[in-house]
């Protein structure tokens, strides 16, 4: 059977970075960065990303080009017969766990943005009620939450080309252009200044090892490496994309829209005054919709435009991913039981509206179902951010750094000798060495605390 391909570079970068550009930058970062330290926060961040999610980055990339098969195969092809197959394994499990509760949170986007088009979310209400409300509901999430997926599973069916990459192209411009309008207008607020001011002022005074834990799986989970989601995508890579410069290009966009993102929120909250700041979850769901209506009181249709643009940029962010895990999923199915790619799309789309529903759910009926203190929806997240997610990458790091023939590794990033590779040496120095002992140290102090 032929392997499907992307078509072009472009392609390869858009689609890459609609996986990793998604809630985690536009929904997690600005709350991370603004409870933990604001610039200095963000300082920790990049030196993750470029020390750590870059090099996985890479390896994810090298994993699936070379061995041009599925996450949970790839392994398999790359040293058989050994245990490492359980690092694919586990990927695929992670994305498919990831997909169910990710689906609840774009959900919500998408419940908000028909809201917000409907001028259900304008005039004086309650906007916590409201929330809570909407979120505790035993049926309007799980209705979100189906659509959403559906949503995802209509893009996956069609295809890597003219599915994913397609899909990209289009929604990935549309997606950084909305970014930008936002920045602006948020820019010109009055008040802007004090919000930046929140953002960007560093406060190392909260910075300890907590916050630099929660800085490298904040780092892992946007770029949406530790578990295969590139790898797959980079089994579609054709032979002359550069995997150092996708990796770099990528990293570079990720960044920029999560430190916007945290543009856009902080001014436009303290152009406001009077108005609690909740820098947790429920910033972009309660207090941004307060600040569309308070910000814009003289002008209720710009704030109506302005809110909308906002809750549309979060679902394009969010589908573009969902669209990289479902693949993960998909892609092994397909592979594996050699079935249909629509018939897999299919399986994965069923249980995940099944996962989903539960994580739905335990906002509301199944509240009470705890584990260790945790709802079935946080339980989720830890699972897969918390642990999978750093694992993951560490063995992806490891495999590539020992257990990979460095001529594999060098023949992969200079496309064959084609292309000039600076740092080498130093990229196998940090995937060798640094990554597993950051990465391990930092994890086990999680799992101590
Ligand atoms: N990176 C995406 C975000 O920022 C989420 C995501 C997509 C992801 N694929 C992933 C996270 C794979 C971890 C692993 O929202």
């Amino acid at each position: 059977m032929e392997r499907a391909n992307f078509g072009s570079k472009l392609g390869i970068v858009l689609a890459s970075a609609g996986s990793a550009v998604g809630l985690g930058n536009i929904w997690r970062f600005p709350c991370e960065a603004g409870e933990n330290g604001g610039a200095a926060f963000i300082l920790i961040y990049i030196l993750c990303v470029a020390f750590l999610g870059v090099p996985v980055m890479v390896c994810e990339f090298v994993i699936g080009r070379r061995s041009q098969a599925n996450t949970g195969r790839a392994y398999s092809v790359l040293a058989p017969g050994t245990q490492w197959k359980w690092v694919g394994l586990n990927g695929v499990m992670a994305a498919f766990l990831i997909l169910g509760y990710y689906g609840v949170v774009s959900g919500w986007t998408l419940g908000y943005m028909i809201a917000s088009a409907t001028g259900g979310l304008s005039g004086d209400m309650d906007y916590a009620r409201f929330f809570y409300d909407f979120s505790g509901n035993s049926w309007q999430p799980v209705a979100c939450m189906v659509a959403f997926i559906t949503l995802t599973h209509v893009v996956v069916v069609r295809g890597v080309k003219e599915g994913i990459e397609r899909f990209s192209k289009v929604m990935m411009p549309v997606l950084l252009l909305i970014v930008c309008v936002l920045a602006v207008c948020s820019f010109s607020m009055p008040g802007a200044a004090a919000g930046l001011d929140f953002l960007l002022r560093p406060d190392f005074g909260k910075v300890d090892a907590g916050v630099v834990v929660d800085a490298m799986g904040q780092a892992f989970f946007s770029m949406s490496v530790g578990m295969g989601c590139l790898s797959t995508y980079a089994s579609y890579f054709s032979r002359d994309a550069s995997l150092m410069r996708t990796a770099g290009g990528v990293a570079v966009i990720d960044t920029c829209v999560a430190v916007l993102a945290g543009i856009i929120i902080f001014p436009a909250v303290f152009s406001v005054s009077g108005i609690e700041t909740d820098a947790g979850p429920g910033l972009v769901f309660v207090t941004l919709p307060n600040v569309f209506r308070l910000a814009f009181s003289s002008a209720p249709v710009a704030g109506q435009v302005f809110s909308l643009m906002f809750y549309v940029l979060l679902v394009l962010a969010a589908l573009t991913s969902s669209i990289s895990l479902h693949e993960v999923s998909t892609a092994y199915l397909h592979e594996r039981f050699a079935m249909s790619r629509k018939k897999a799309a299919t399986i994965v789309t069923v249980f995940c509206i099944l996962t989903g529903t539960v994580c739905a759910l335990s906002f509301g009926p199944l509240n009470g179902v705890r584990l260790g203190g945790l709802t079935i929806f946080d339980l989720f997240d830890f699972v897969t951010a918390k642990l999978m997610l750093p694992l993951g990458g560490m063995f992806i790091a490891i495999f590539t750094g020992w257990k990979l023939d460095r001529s594999v590794v060098r023949d992969e990033l200079t496309g064959g000798g084609r292309l000039y590779v600076p740092f080498f040496n130093s990229f196998i120095f940090i995937l060798k060495y640094v990554a597993p002992v950051a990465i391990a140290s930092i994890f086990v102090n999680e799992i101590l605390k």
